[in-house]
């Protein structure tokens, strides 16, 4: 018997689903996997191969549980059932060992409901070990006893452990599934290299030495950008690509530098066929690959409206706790810190006036870390009896607290959480606070997804250290037709044809609808202050091609690994990600990055200030 395996293909031009089923191989080692025997096979003689997860032996008799990546399958051996010898071999097994077992399926005494071979195991009768393994350094179970550091060292030995196979088999069909969406409707998957010149998406590039051009480097792309808009031009007006893009930025739970996107391009659209198609896409996926059905369309907010309500441009939108402006209710009471600050702002934990002094404390101190930089914390309780207890009750009466409370909607029970400075500072300062709350009263449910389009991005941000405006997005992003005089007056007010897909406080995917038109580019590159030489230099073979009819066009790029992350219910894309870096961009098990030997820097005519192998 060989393994089979059952398929089902959509036929995209007549939509009709058709059914295969292919004899794969005879396999020369298994009849079956360690996942497939129940009791249909019971009386059956099979052979099945995997690696040796635990060994009970009570003397007279032993089980042994074999693994493989589809489940997990029980051998017995008894004195009586099973000759000495094969009594023998299986004792002499390790963990890990690879091995190879012949038997007959029999009926188990003592069931285990939990695994889809629970009802059965195998009566040894052929043993044959097919390679030996050391003591592995971690238990290669669900839970296991290693910690991430050494996981990741030993990667090949973590990913056989089952919750990371379902990861990545997660990640496995959403590819195809992403594959599946595109291809009915017409879009066309084109690689693109990845040996390019630096293109501008704000981060560090990777770059790689020329050995054939001495002195001159290769920037890995950090999106595929300048080519799907150079692949509108040629006429390919539905492009998407699986495509790793490389990014030399500090690395954070859903930032790793080497990454994965869905990059999509599509020319002869406005934004709104953009999100609708994207946003068809994301129901998709969800639905295929999480059972979960979007029935709605997905909300939309601006970015001025997000930074308002929730102080960030990827809002977590699975609870409330929206932002409540305190101005004019907390200034001019005498309390200097407020009357000093230009925001002052609450939030409203509902029933949560029973936190106790030292849960408060423990709140002031997490907001007084450098990471969140806030310098302090005001609450107000709203007492069962109708009165106000807050933490600066000598400059506010009952009367203004009510207020306070009256803004924020706050009822019996609730507590406000105040925190005031500079607009941008305080917004941010509250959004974290925002978070964490929402994770400390457990209001953020991974299994609850909560997409939002987050649309009019401002077209410019002002980079202080520079002294000057940097594109938000990038610098082909169109600006909004109607802003288009502030761009002399105003720059920073201008908002930009540039959309976020955020969900449950990660932002999924952005993109934007470009600049086609050479002029506008050119304005754009000034106001940018970019000369025309650098200019020329950097993005000269865009601007030519734009020469030869360049198509009204835009797109999106979604973060596969987030995207999967989210998906899985979690924040970290590490898991999701077969052989991840660590928190320094350390690949630990091959560690990488590496010196390198003197000829070889010679052949690439490079000279290091630290010194090499
Ligand atoms: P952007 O820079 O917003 O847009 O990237 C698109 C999406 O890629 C994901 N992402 C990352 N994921 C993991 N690790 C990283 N270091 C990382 N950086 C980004 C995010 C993000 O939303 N070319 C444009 C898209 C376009 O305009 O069409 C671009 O790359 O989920």
């Amino acid at each position: 018997m060989g393994l089979s395996s059952w398929g089902k293909f959509i036929d995209s031009k007549t939509n009709n689903p058709f059914i295969f089923a292919i004899q794969i191989f005879k396999e020369m080692y298994r009849s079956h996997t360690c996942g497939e025997l129940n009791d249909s096979h019971i009386g059956q003689t099979v052979t099945i191969a995997g690696w040796t997860q635990t060994i009970r032996d009570k003397g007279n008799i032993i089980w042994v549980d074999v693994r493989d990546r589809y489940g997990i399958t029980q051998v017995v051996g008894e004195s009586g059932r099973v000759s000495e010898d094969i009594l023998n071999s299986l004792k002499g097994l390790g963990r890990e060992f690879v091995i190879q077992i012949k038997g007959e399926v029999v009926e188990r005494h003592s069931k285990n409901p939990d695994i889809p071979t629970g009802n059965i195991e195998i009566v040894a009768s052929e043993v044959t070990v097919l390679n030996k393994s050391e003591v592995p350094p971690f238990t290669i179970e669900d839970n296991t006893d290693g910690g991430e550091e050494l996981r990741l060292q030993y990667r090949y030995l973590d990913l056989r452990r089952k919750p990371v196979q379902d990861k990545l088999r997660l990640r496995h069909k959403v590819s195809v599934e992403t594959h599946k969406y595109f291809d009915s409707i017409d879009f066309m998957e084109v690689e693109t290299p990845y040996l390019i010149k630096s293109t501008p998406e704000g981060a560090r590039d990777f770059v790689v030495p020329s050995r054939m051009n001495p002195g001159e480097f290769y920037a890995l792309p950090q999106s595929p950008q300048t080519f799907k808009q150079l692949l509108m031009v040629s006429g390919y007006d539905r492009y998407y690509q699986i495509v790793k893009c490389f990014r030399d930025e500090d690395l954070r739970a859903d930032r790793q530098p080497e990454f994965t996107q869905i990059d999509c391009e599509m020319a002869f659209v406005d934004q709104e066929d953009i999100l609708n198609t994207f946003e068809g896409l994301v129901k998709h996926l969800f639905k295929e690959c999480r059972g979960v059905d979007f029935l709605e369309d997905f909300p939309r907010i601006t970015y001025s409206e997000a930074m308002e309500r929730f102080g960030s441009d990827k809002p977590d939108v699975r609870f409330e706790m929206e932002f409540v402006n305190l101005n004019d209710v907390a200034k001019g009471k005498g309390f200097g810190v407020f009357d000093n600050s230009e925001l002052v702002l609450a939030i409203n934990a509902k029933q949560c006036a029973g936190y106790t002094r030292k849960q408060l404390d423990k709140l002031v101190d997490w907001v007084k870390r450098p990471q969140i930089g806030a310098l302090g914390m005001i609450y107000c309780k709203c007492n069962e009896d109708g009165t106000f207890k807050s933490s600066v009750d000598k400059f506010f009466s009952q009367e203004d607290l009510a207020q306070w409370a009256e803004a924020a909607g706050a009822e019996k029970d609730d507590l406000l959480l105040v925190l005031s400075g500079e607009t941008d500072k305080v917004r941010s300062q509250m959004n974290e606070l925002r978070l964490h709350m929402g994770d400390e009263l457990g209001l953020r449910n991974p299994n609850e997804f909560a997409p939002l389009w987050v649309v009019d991005f401002p077209l410019l941000e002002w980079d202080e250290e520079t002294e000057r405006y940097h594109a938000m997005h990038h610098p082909f992003t169109s600006p909004k037709a109607e802003d288009f005089d502030l761009i002399k007056t105003d720059p920073g007010k201008v908002r930009a044809n540039a959309y976020d897909l955020a969900m449950n406080g990660v932002e999924l995917g952005g993109g934007s609808i470009r600049i086609h038109d050479k002029d506008l580019q050119a304005r754009m590159f000034e106001l940018l202050g970019f000369s025309d030489e650098e200019a020329e230099k950097q993005f000269g073979f865009l601007m030519n091609a734009f020469e030869y009819g360049a198509p009204p066009h835009g797109g999106i790029a979604f973060g596969f690994d987030r995207l999967v992350a989210t998906m899985g219910g979690s924040e970290s894309i590490r898991d999701y990600i077969a052989f991840p870096k660590n928190n320094s961009g350390r690949d630990v098990m091959i560690d990488s990055p590496a010196t390198l030997n003197e000829k070889q820097l010679a052949e690439l005519s490079i000279k290091t200030a630290i010194k090499q192998d």
